[in-house]
């Protein structure tokens, strides 16, 4: 089955085509960053339109380096939530009106399915159950995978997702949109040990995370601090996330006892994050999962396969076209 995935959820346009047969044929991916860059952030409504200008040409662009013709094609999978509502309405109304021009099914996919499902499009792709950690801009939950459609949340952020606290540092630093990239980059410079930032609620039992407390912390270091101090702030301040997110995971596989851990989102991608993570499962002795970097951040690739599994397993969505902008991951069946 040749499925094109359509993703449109924030700031990136993503088509890709997936066979369940020969695995993933191509994938383009069209960033907003340069768009967004003067505004240094996500503008809803202009994301919403450069959608609309970029969505048709990269599925020709992909049907194209796939060597297929449109009709070629089983079905259609788009992002339907969460995310931005106008940019997701973009790739729902494509996708549902090409599957209904074609002839073929549609199905709606859950944005963040696709990130936890990523790693399982490489070559040794993990085997259920799994731990998967989800890291993005808006998410950052530790969640217990039995099977596909089978998802509990053990722990949730408070506040701030981690990607959030990556892009409003950045910002404070005077970074450069989107702000994750440039503050790990900055922070590939600097001393980790220079600066003490609290890891939140470390402490405490459980498997919550809050991150607004350790933004509030990096504001005041950056305004007490000269500019010479930056690469310092951003080591001190990558290394606070890290270790958290890494001490949270190795509780997740203590408490259940699991033995494989999958990354997931767009914070993912980030390197000390790789590193230490690999090295506790070391520890615990367990194994890590990540996705390539392309795929921690959002693409086309992980919504085709996605919705590829979601076909396969019977289901379609039917002609109404819908988006989710909320949609909790634990809702799905
Ligand atoms: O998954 P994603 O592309 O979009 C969402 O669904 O949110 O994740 C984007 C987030 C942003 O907050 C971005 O700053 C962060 O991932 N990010 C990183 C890195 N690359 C992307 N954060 C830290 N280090 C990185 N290397
Ligand atoms: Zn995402």
């Amino acid at each position: 089955m040749k499925v094109l995935g359509i993703e449109t959820s924030c700031d990136e346009t993503g088509a890709a085509i997936y066979d369940s047969e020969r695995g993933l044929l191509a994938h383009v991916l069209y960033t907003q960053a340069a768009l967004l860059a003067k505004y240094g952030g996500v503008v809803p409504e202009l994301a919403s339109r450069d959608h609309i200008r970029k969505t048709i040409p990269l599925i020709n662009q992909v049907i194209e380096e796939a060597g297929l013709s449109g009709n070629e094609l089983d079905a259609v999978a788009y992002t339907a939530g969460p995310g931005l509502a106008g940019a997701l309405l973009v790739g729902a109304i494509t996708g549902r009106t090409l599957a209904f021009g074609w002839g073929i099914p549609a199905v709606a996919v859950h944005h963040m399915e696709g990130h936890l499902l990523a790693a399982m499009l490489e070559t040794d792709p993990p085997a259920f159950p799994f731990i998967a950690l989800l890291v993005s801009g808006g998410h950052t939950q530790l969640v217990k995978v039995a099977k596909v459609g089978s998802y509990e949340i053990l722990g949730d952020t408070l506040d701030d997702a981690a990607g959030e606290a990556f892009d409003k540092t950045a910002r404070l630093l005077g970074l450069g949109y989107p702000g994750g990239v440039e503050l790990a980059k900055l922070a590939d410079q600097g001393r980790s040990d220079r600066f003490h930032f609290p890891r939140p609620m470390l402490d405490r039992p459980g498997l919550d995370f809050s991150f607004s407390g350790l933004k509030t912390a990096a504001s005041k270091v950056i305004s007490e601090n000269e500019s010479s101090a930056q690469a310092d702030i951003a080591a001190s301040f990558q290394a606070a996330i890290v270790e958290t997110l890494v001490t949270k995971c190795r509780r997740a596989l203590r408490t259940t006892g699991f033995e494989r851990l999958v990354i997931a989102g767009g914070v993912g991608a980030n390197r000390l994050l790789r590193l230490q993570l690999q090295s506790m499962v070391q520890e615990e002795n367990a194994q890590v999962y990540f996705p390539r970097m392309e795929f921690c951040t959002d693409n086309g690739a992980m919504i085709a396969y996605a919705g590829c599994l979601r076909l396969l397993s019977g289901q379609q969505a039917d002609l109404a076209i819908k988006v989710y902008p909320r949609w909790s991951l634990d809702q799905l069946a």
